[in-house]
């Protein structure tokens, strides 16, 4: 049995294993997150928490696709006032807390960051990429300068680890992860959904009450890929890599890619509880059999590999 540790240390929070699930895909009840944490998770995340309770979009909101599945939710919860005891619940059962959370406007996340960590989240989790919501802000992460706005306001309420989760539904996320750290956010969670669609063609409408929604699953690996790559070269903080994460292999691409910290979220829906237990003797077993001591070693490692290899070439090729 290997006694390779699998803890990380991400934005200055000390995990046992670099996976947590991803928001909203188990909801936020204690008992079902404190099975997450059971399986191996190093933390649990919770389902995005708003300022006052919300029903979210009528059903249909949710509809598997191939190689994923596609939601629009609308963000439905009970308010942050009601998660004070469920943080409270999960925290007696010594289970670390991510607490996700959203507002319509710049004070409204604040008012939410400072609600949640008073009620003793071990971070904040700034959730600026929901696909499915037109909220005084729009979709906030595709704005870098409403970005940097509301995390250094958010900033100023919280003294726990801040990650901010971008969207891949962007031009360039670089430019909006330098923002989300220009305005004190400690960690990038890169990223949330692919806005996508699908049409009942009995029907013949589309299946989403909202239209379109979320893609998430194996489908958007790559291109959640490409985006924790670029993320990690853009800014000096952690990067959490989020996006179809399902078999170790797809974990240790992220870290190599750039990613200190993962969340599994469709994966739970296909594969159970157990892939967070999968993943992590997935990785245990990879650091082992390539000489590694630790899961720092690995991450970003395909960014120096791939700059040693361009030097190399530089040097070979032959000038004329
Ligand atoms: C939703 O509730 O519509 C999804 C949440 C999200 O993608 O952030």
């Amino acid at each position: 049995m290997s006694k390779i540790s699998l803890a990380v240390e991400v934005a200055g929070l000390r995990l046992r294993s670099p996976l947590m699930n991803a928001a909203g895909v188990l909801g936020m009840s204690p008992p079902i997150l404190k099975r997450v944490y059971d399986s191996g998770a190093g933390a649990v995340v919770t389902k995005s928490i708003g300022p006052a309770p919300r029903t979210g979009h009528p059903n249909p909101t949710l509809v598997r696709v191939s190689c994923g599945a596609l939601n629009a939710m609308g963000l439905p919860n009970p308010g942050a006032e009601y998660f004070v005891d469920e943080i409270k619940a999960l925290k007696e059962m010594g289970v670390p807390v991510v607490a996700s959370f959203f507002g319509g406007s710049v004070e409204e996340f604040a008012e939410v960051a400072s609600t949640l960590s008073k009620a003793g989240a071990d971070a904040l989790e700034l959730n600026a990429s929901c696909p499915n919501v037109q909220e005084e802000l729009g979709m906030l992460a595709s704005d870098a300068g409403n970005v940097e706005k509301v995390t250094a306001t958010v900033r100023e309420e919280t003294r726990l680890p801040l990650f901010v989760k971008l969207s891949p539904n962007v031009t360039d996320i670089k430019e909006i992860a330098m923002a989300a750290e220009r305005g004190g956010a400690d960690a990038i969670t890169a990223v949330n959904t692919l806005k996508g669609m699908a049409i009942d063609i009995n029907f013949k409408r589309p299946i989403l009450t909202n239209t379109t929604g979320g893609l998430s699953g194996p489908a958007v690996k790559p291109v959640a890929l490409r985006c924790v790559w670029e993320v990690a070269e853009a800014v000096d903080i952690p990067v959490i890599g989020c996006g179809g994460v399902t078999t170790w292999e797809d974990a240790i691409e992220y870290l190599l890619a750039g990613a200190s910290a993962l969340e599994i979220g469709t994966a739970v829906m296909t594969h159970g509880f157990e892939v967070y237990g999968q993943v992590n003797e997935g990785i245990r077993r990879y650091l082992e059999m390539n000489g590694f001591s630790g899961i720092k070693e690995v991450v970003g490692l395909a960014h120096q590999i791939g700059e040693e290899q361009d030097s190399r070439a530089d040097r070979c090729s032959i000038r004329v």
